[in-house]
């Protein structure tokens, strides 16, 4: 007899099967002469139900053992079940425990708080909605390489240790093999890391983007997805110092392009995730936000609006709404409001373009008035800005000194300036944060929700 998961047997399952299935119990309801138990596996929101009726070899002593939290193999055949939604249940023939769980497993049956299953990270995995965050995740992860297969695009895996700063904004952990209590100097007293296991100072990423764009040099079209960190000291409920980021990079591309790439991609995960997820989403929907559907659709059958950072500060302007931060031409957007954009004025995600060269990064491309770049950030209503983007700069002349205001030193960069030197070309990209995406995808408040062990300032336990 196969092994089989919950999801497998309640959709594909027929009366009369024989089948095993392992998971844990989450709830145990005993009558007269049989209990019911609840097996959840994690692989859907819905559990199945088994009868075990009191004729099971050494039935009161089996039934004790099964509290909420136990773990089981129960072997038997499926029935159709009387019960209400629910087309299956499983009859139990034989029942193994393989672990106990006492009165002190912290998930009984009642609501918690996400900040109270924030401090048991190793558990909160088997609640509902955890479960149902995670499924989507996955989801959206396998989506986003379904989109990119689609389109020819290679993936490519930059490093997590560099030696530059793609954002120049110095947010970046350090990494050393020096010891820290005996760290060698130089004369002038500062840290001498040529004696580093690297010969120089050393980090965690804080984007692929640098060596994607390498990499779209020789192939094209490619994307890089994983893990990115940042150093910035943001307790935010859409912050995290470890989090996800996609980055498709492409030649031959421009903002418009790219801004076209970006659309389209979001209408697909959010089409893949309603597809390969509907007791998940209709749970977001039901229990944490009641609009995320609607949302969904909007995305996927609405034009994103686009317009330029010009035309949204003059916009902002226009309005009563009363900000903590004033607007005026030149300020870097706040979250407060992107929302306002995405949320009260479009009621749809927004994709801004052309901010001021200030206020964005060293390689994106300067446009023609000597002020702006093409830039383009997409905001969506209640997360803000999930992707940021631009087409880069690939003129060697003008990259040079816009590298050099950054503070950014050409030597060390003397390989990002040679793309510009051999076969240069108009090309593009965007990061897309995704835990953002998962957030704005099932309605989940906080960013430490949507990623199973978060980072964040003094949180590293789990
Ligand atoms: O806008 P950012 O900083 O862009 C880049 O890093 C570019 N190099 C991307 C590129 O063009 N290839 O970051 C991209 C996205 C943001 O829009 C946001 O969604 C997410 O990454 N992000 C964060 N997500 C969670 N926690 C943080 N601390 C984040 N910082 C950025
Ligand atoms: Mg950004």
């Amino acid at each position: 007899m196969t092994l089989r998961t919950i999801k497998d047997l309640l959709h594909h399952g027929n009366p009369g099967e024989a089948v095993t299935l392992q998971g844990w119990v989450r709830t145990k309801r005993e009558q007269k002469s049989l209990s019911f138990l609840n097996i959840n596996d994690g692989s859907a929101m819905a559990g199945l139900q088994v009868v075990v009726n009191d004729t099971l070899e050494d039935y009161e002593a089996v039934i004790k053992r099964l509290n909420t939290g136990a773990s089981v193999a129960v072997t038997g055949s499926l029935v159709e079940s009387p019960a209400k939604g629910q087309r299956l249940e499983l009859t139990a023939e034989t029942l193994t425990v393989y672990g106990e769980a006492d009165d002190s497993y912290p998930l009984q049956k009642k609501r918690h708080s996400f900040e109270f299953l924030r401090t048991i990270g190793h558990l909160r995995s088997r609640t509902n909605t955890l479960g149902a965050v995670f499924r989507v995740r996955n989801a959206c992860a396998q989506a986003i390489h379904a989109f990119f297969r689609s389109r020819d695009f290679l993936w490519m895996h930059t490093p997590i240790l560099t030696a530059s700063d793609c954002e120049g904004a110095g947010e970046m952990f350090t990494v050393t093999g020096l010891n820290l209590n005996q760290l060698p100097k130089t004369d002038q007293g500062q840290v001498d890391f040529s004696q580093d296991f690297f010969g120089k100072p050393t980090y965690l990423t804080v984007s692929g983007q640098l060596e994607a764009e390498i990499m779209a040099m020789a192939f094209t079209n490619v994307y890089t997805f994983g893990p990115t960190f940042r150093a910035e000291n943001s307790n935010t409920s859409r912050h995290l110092a470890e989090f996800w980021m996609v980055e498709p990079e492409m030649a031959f591309c421009n903002l418009e392009g790219n801004m076209d790439l970006a659309e389209a991609f979001l209408k697909f995960v959010f089409q893949f995730v309603l597809d390969h997820c509907e007791d998940d989403m209709a749970f977001f929907n039901q229990r944490i936000d009641n609009t995320i559907l609607e949302t969904a659709q909007n995305i996927i059958n609405e034009a994103f609006e686009r317009l330029t950072y010009t035309e949204a500060v003059a916009l902002l302007q226009k309005t009563d709404q009363d900000f903590t931060y004033p607007v005026e031409w030149g300020i870097d957007l706040q979250s407060e409001h992107e929302r306002y954009l995405a949320e009260t004025i479009f009621k749809k995600p927004v994709i801004v373009t052309d901010y001021p060269a200030e206020i964005k990064a060293f390689y994106m491309r300067l446009n023609d008035d000597g002020k702006t770049v093409a830039a383009m950030d997409v905001l969506a209503p209640k997360v803000g800005e999930i992707i940021g983007g631009s087409q880069r700069e690939e003129r060697l002349e003008v990259l040079e000194p816009r590298l050099e205001a950054a503070g950014l030193p050409k030597k060390d960069y003397w390989w990002y300036l040679d793309l510009r030197r051999y076969g240069t070309v108009p090309h593009a990209g965007f990061g897309l944060g995704f835990e953002r995406l998962v957030q704005f995808m099932t309605g989940m408040g906080n960013i430490r929700d949507v990623i199973p062990f978060p980072r964040t300032p003094e949180n590293i336990d789990f």
